[in-house]
């Protein structure tokens, strides 16, 4: 009940949220190694625009390609052993990514807004391990549920180049709240559970619409201004970087442009909506639920939906 209080301050003050996360029981290292460079004219690059047709985008973006929602990302290949990356002015500074190369562990690192990040270099672990067969794929996911990044430029080595790599034969989407956001989690989106699944299926997309304290019904709930049965709608997501960006217009998501379309879709909402501080009745919720299920045939027509039920919803007792 602690750490639910402790995020509904956070979401209201809006920013700054410190907080010291355990990981196996030992605080987490946010230490993570320093990728800025300053000096881009010591490198021999070969630069793609944020919209290359190589570049493929998972999760949410907006048409400026500013990230939100949870754990969006893109994937690329890439020929040589060299990869860096300029982040917008969109970008919060500081923003957690996680990045890796031909399905390796994740390597974590803050980024910068308007700064450019040498993510891949020959020391990289493995990146040549699969030398001589190019390219090797890159792919890159926003890891802090709250914040977002922005992406302008795209590097690889002069001679080198993106190679366009196409999408899993399979879609997973996760519409649901900090459970499936990853709120609490050591790394938040890149440890929530939505990415477990998604990624524990193996060769399967996987996109996770869902923001911490968010109702399914349309109101205020835990600072988030709109619920799901709206929000999902949208482009962007309840933050309040979104509203900078959007202000009270944001972009509708462009379904028809999605590179895959989901076969399954799981919900996980409905925490908020029960707890008495956000004061959703019955009605509301049972009618908004129904209208997001009908939504999601409406623009997925082929989906089967899961509607999950979270197990200790009856014993979370409420607090204000
Ligand atoms: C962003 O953060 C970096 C390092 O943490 C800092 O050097 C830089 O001044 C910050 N930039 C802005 C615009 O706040
Ligand atoms: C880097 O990200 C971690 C995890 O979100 C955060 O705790 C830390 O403060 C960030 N560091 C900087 C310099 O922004
Ligand atoms: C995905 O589907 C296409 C077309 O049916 C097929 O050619 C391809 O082999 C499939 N890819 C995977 C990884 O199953
Ligand atoms: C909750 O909503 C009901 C009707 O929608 C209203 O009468 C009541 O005053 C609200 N309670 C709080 C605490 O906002």
């Amino acid at each position: 009940m602690m750490q639910l209080k402790t995020w509904a301050l956070a979401l209201t003050l809006g920013r700054v949220v410190e907080a010291t996360i355990l990981q196996n029981g030992q605080v987490r290292e946010t230490n993570f190694p320093e990728t800025k460079i300053s000096d881009l004219s010591a490198y021999d690059f070969n630069t793609y625009d944020a919209d290359a047709a190589e570049i493929s985008y998972k999760g949410r973006w907006d048409s400026k390609k500013v990230s939100y929602w949870s754990a969006p990302g893109f994937v690329f290949g890439f020929s040589g052993d060299t990869v860096a990356i300029t982040f917008g002015k969109d970008t919060v500074n500081g923003t957690l990514i996680g990045y890796r190369i031909s399905g390796m562990d994740w390597i974590f690192t803050n980024v910068t807004v308007g700064g450019t990040h040498l993510l891949v270099t020959p020391e990289t672990l493995g990146i040549g391990e699969t030398y001589p067969v190019n390219p090797q794929r890159f792919e890159m996911r926003v890891s802090n549920w709250g914040y977002g990044v922005q992406i302008d430029k795209v590097h690889v080595r002069t001679g080198e180049s993106l190679i366009k790599i196409p999408p899993y034969n399979r879609t997973i989407e996760f519409i649901g709240d900090s459970l499936s956001a990853g709120d609490f989690q050591s790394y938040e989106g890149l440890s929530s559970f939505a990415y477990g699944v998604g990624e524990g299926m193996g060769e399967t997309e996987y996109y996770v619409t869902a923001f911490p304290g968010i109702c399914v019904a349309d109101q205020e709930c835990w600072g988030n201004p709109r619920g799901q049965v709206h929000q999902w709608f949208y482009s962007s997501d309840t933050s309040w970087r979104a509203t900078e960006i959007w202000g009270d217009n944001p972009e509708p998501w462009d379904f028809e442009k999605m590179e895959t379309i989901p076969d399954i879709v799981v919900i996980n909402l409905g925490t908020n909506d029960n707890n008495v501080a956000n004061n959703v009745s019955a009605e509301a919720y049972v009618d908004a639920y129904k209208k997001l299920i009908q939504g999601v045939h409406g623009k997925y027509p082929k989906a089967q939906v899961v509607v999950m039920v979270v197990p200790l919803l009856s014993n979370l007792n409420p607090e204000p």
